[in-house]
């Protein structure tokens, strides 16, 4: 797809055209990889982080949060409970936790490897190369490490150095994943003040040069407790080409990022979720998606993975998620996957 042609459909405001983009997205999904959707069983193993991104709830700077981290056990209980509930592939999430060492993880992974049939999915920020080969060979599957915004400047505004941290080439991080034999996962937060049209168009374009296996994106929520929540009022009056954080515009970023990468397992996200709580899912997955992540990390500590305020299905169980999602998906003609879920984008470009 040409960068003109994407960035026609970002600026598209007539609903009926959309609609042709939301079917040419839909029947993309429906061929290059069914209609099954893939569960991915999500365990926000700790709150704890050292960075400083402008725009997230877990920053260092934020001390009025209550900072937690998963012992093994609870982590394992959460596995197991992905099984139970007929998952195949379980995510483990945190901010960058130096106490999530090497060591720790890696036995982690291996064990979840040794006692589950899961594919197991790593999402735990930028870390050395040393640590991402360790947990490859402990047996993890995948990595997920979104970019942001491939636009430099904005990028750089919105992670500042810090003494030890310079922000980082991401991209340059998802190659090295690549080589290790991970899946690799990426995407972009849609409407962050500051971000322009033609921002989101190189996006998508960074999609496909990287040839994702996985892509998520969701619209940015303002936090609080965040430097760029007093930064930037919203919406900023002043600028045209200022992206809206708006559901249309996730949906719109979803089905483009389809036809980039057609063989991605791309979700319909939690934030997109938490803009439209009733249909945002379903929305999504006849849109583009293919995959939903619910939530299995105990409510006790749910509330406390606060990226943004007001997260959908913050007081959930993962059972009570997982009852009304089945119905949800039959209600639109879908069904849930077995089986792990890897991406076929994968499994083309290792055979
Ligand atoms: N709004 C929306 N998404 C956010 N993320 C972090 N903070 C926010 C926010 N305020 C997203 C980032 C990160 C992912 C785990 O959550 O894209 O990569």
């Amino acid at each position: 797809m040409h960068r003109d042609e994407i960035l026609a459909w970002l600026c598209e405001g007539d609903l009926a055209r959309l609609g042709d983009l939301w079917q040419l997205a839909d029947r993309t999904r429906q061929h290059y990889v069914g209609g099954e959707v893939h569960l991915r069983g999500l365990v926000e193993i700790s709150n704890h982080c050292v960075r400083w991104c402008g725009y997230c709830g877990l920053r260092a700077g934020n001390h009025s949060l209550h900072r937690y981290r998963m012992t093994d056990g609870e982590i394992l209980a959460c596995t197991r409970e992905a099984v139970e509930l007929g998952y195949g592939t379980v995510v483990l999430q945190a901010g960058e936790d130096p106490e999530l060492t090497r060591d720790r993880i890696a036995g982690m992974v291996s064990r979840i490897k040794a006692e589950t049939p899961l594919a197991v999915t790593l999402s735990l920020g930028e870390r050395e190369d040393g640590d991402l080969a360790a947990w490859r060979e402990a047996g993890a599957d995948r990595y997920l490490l979104r970019f942001e915004t491939s636009n430099r400047a904005l990028y750089e505004q919105l992670h500042p150095p810090r003494t030890g941290y310079r922000p980082t080439d991401r991209t340059a991080i998802l190659g090295a994943l690549r080589r290790l034999g991970y899946e690799i996962g990426s995407g972009v937060m849609i409407g962050l003040p500051g971000q322009i049209y033609d921002d989101l168009a190189d996006d998508l374009m960074c999609f496909g040069r990287l040839g994702l296996d996985m892509i998520g994106v969701g619209p940015y929520l303002r936090h609080p407790q965040t430097p760029l929540a007093d930064r930037h009022r919203w919406p900023p009056a002043s600028n045209v080409e200022q992206v809206p954080a708006s559901e249309l515009m996730t949906y719109k970023v979803m089905a483009l990022a389809r036809l980039v990468c057609p063989r991605a397992n791309i979700p319909a996200t939690t934030a997109l979720a938490t803009l439209n709580p009733r249909e945002g899912h379903e929305l999504g997955l006849v849109r583009g998606a293919n995959v939903v992540m619910p939530n299995l990390t105990p409510p006790r500590y749910r509330a406390l993975y606060e990226i943004y305020p007001g997260r959908a299905g913050e007081a959930e169980t993962g059972e009570a998620c997982c009852r009304g999602l089945d119905q949800r998906l039959r209600a639109i003609g879908r069904r849930p996957g077995r089986g792990r879920g890897d991406s076929s984008n994968y499994q083309m470009r290792r055979s």
